[in-house]
């Protein structure tokens, strides 16, 4: 049995991969803000699956909170699930800075400041895996969201080079590149069906990312084609384009 911690555990990808995760008896530790809502889906994870479920406070912007955060885990987590993000508003970020700080920091100074001291535990131990969900937006950046998007891409960066790191201490570093996927981050916009996944397909690319150590995954396997073509559009042609 593992104990698989989920950062930013409110989010329906999370969610899913609780699930998943519970359902093969695994036990799951659920960190996010919400305290009371995880507190809920803790009891309905144990109600349904039968597995060992906790819910634990957790702010990813709360740098100074990070390291007693990690230590009063016991036990030490086997697979850390990095979940939270924030889209934001690209053009009030654009307005406002605070709006395109929070973007930066959730996705990314957030990530490195709790994923740096999971990964000197696992360095220590010789063992565990970071699964971080980065996205396709990260591959190359857009007018209409450059700003979730090169925080992802420096989430993206951070993961290459931790997963070079961590290799040879034993632990792994898997990359989860999800495109459209239907949850409450993506309500009310307009999603091509072909291309959106659903929560769960998600978790399972975790799942399988994480067990059989898989580098990088894009879920679904066509947005490697996709973010293919749209990294080969020269710039010349590409920033004609208004994408
Ligand atoms: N949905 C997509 O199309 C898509 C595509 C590619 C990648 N992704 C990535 O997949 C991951 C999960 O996304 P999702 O679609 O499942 O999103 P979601 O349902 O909107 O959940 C995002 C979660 O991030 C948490 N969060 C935000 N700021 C936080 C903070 N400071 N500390 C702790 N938790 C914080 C939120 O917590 P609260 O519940 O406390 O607000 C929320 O539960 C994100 O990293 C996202 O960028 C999503």
């Amino acid at each position: 049995m593992k104990t698989v911690l989920l950062l930013g555990a409110g989010s329906d990808i999370a969610r899913a991969t609780a699930h998943e995760y519970a359902k093969r008896g695994d036990r799951v530790v659920l960190a996010s803000r919400s305290i009371e809502d995880l507190e809920k889906t803790a009891s309905d994870i144990e109600h349904r699956r039968g597995a060992e479920a906790t819910a634990v406070r957790f702010d990813a912007l709360d740098y100074e909170s990070h390291q007693a955060f990690y230590d009063a885990l016991d036990p030490k987590p086997d697979v850390v699930v990095v979940a939270f993000g924030y889209l934001g508003e690209q053009r009030k970020g654009q307005a406002e800075f605070d709006e395109a700080r929070r973007i930066i920091e959730t996705n990314y100074t957030g990530a490195v400041s709790i994923c740096e001291i999971v990964a000197a535990d696992f360095e220590k131990r010789g063992e565990g895996t970071i699964v971080g969900i980065a996205s396709v937006a990260g591959d190359r950046g857009r007018q209409s969201n450059y700003l979730y998007g090169s925080s992802k891409a420096a989430f993206d960066a951070y993961l290459s080079g931790l997963r070079n790191r961590l290799f040879k201490a034993g632990a792994h570093v898997a990359t989860v590149k999800p495109g459209f996927v239907r949850t409450k981050m993506t309500e009310g916009m307009p999603l091509p069906g072909p291309v959106t996944a659903e929560p769960e397909r998600v978790a399972r690319a975790v799942l399988k990312a994480e067990g059989r150590r898989k580098n990088v995954v894009y879920v679904k396997g066509v947005w490697r084609q996709i973010m293919g073509i749209v990294k080969a559009i020269p710039e010349p042609v590409f920033k004609r384009l208004g994408m």
